[in-house]
């Protein structure tokens, strides 16, 4: 099996939405700091960590902040070579996920792979052999999402204490939320 191993990084409400009408239904700056954070950091100076997300995903985040800095952007569609030509370089286009990996296979310098959604994206790794942990920021409240994180496997994946991630609820203004890691047996 290829040792790309997928981490899977989310935020989800109560209701397990993650999106409303292409954007976030909800603006958490300290979440979205560790989001980057978690994306970005490496062990090794020489590396870089691979982000990979569907086109919609990519569509969403504003011009001016992508491709999401210091990290090699990966993006999943069937409609390659159209994308491709609108992508920034360096921007990774590809067909599936296993093109996603494959190409990571293919480089020695990148050192963490993160899925960033959406849905299908996530569900995907969720059921690919080399998907490891589910970084799930849970999000103490309801909001209107038209787009959901699937359904984790309990049985399959659980719940881990990680030494980096705070385990403290956090909160930001009105809203409380926990960052939790599963991990899959
Ligand atoms: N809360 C969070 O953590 C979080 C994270 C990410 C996104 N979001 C939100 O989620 C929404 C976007 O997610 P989404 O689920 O609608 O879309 P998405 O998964 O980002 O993108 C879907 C697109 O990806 C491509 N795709 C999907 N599966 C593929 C496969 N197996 N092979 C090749 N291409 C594939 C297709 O692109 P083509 O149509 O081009 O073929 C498909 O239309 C937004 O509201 C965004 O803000 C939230």
């Amino acid at each position: 099996m290829s040792k790309v191993k997928l981490n899977l990084i989310a935020a989800a409400c109560e209701n397990m939405g993650i999106g409303a009408n292409g954007t976030l239904p909800w603006k958490l700056k300290t979440e979205m700091a560790y989001f980057t954070t978690m994306t970005t950091k490496v062990s090794d100076d020489n590396k870089t960590n691979a982000v990979i997300m569907g086109r919609r995903t990519w569509d969403c985040i504003p011009v001016k902040y992508r491709p999401l800095i210091n990290r090699v952007n990966i993006v999943l569609t069937h409609q390659v070579d159209a994308i491709k030509e609108k992508a920034p370089d360096g921007v990774i286009v590809v067909p599936s996920l296993d093109e996603a990996i494959s190409y990571i296979e293919s480089r020695d310098d990148i050192e963490s792979t993160w899925v960033i959604g959406g849905s299908s994206i996530y569900k995907a790794a969720m059921e690919h052999p080399n998907c490891g942990k589910i970084y799930l920021t849970e999000i103490q409240k309801s909001f209107t999402c038209d787009t959901f994180f699937p359904n984790i496997d309990k049985q399959q994946f659980h719940l881990v204490d990680e030494e980096e991630v705070p385990g403290e609820r956090q909160v930001e203004g009105d809203i409380s939320y926990f960052f939790r890691v599963y991990r899959r047996l």
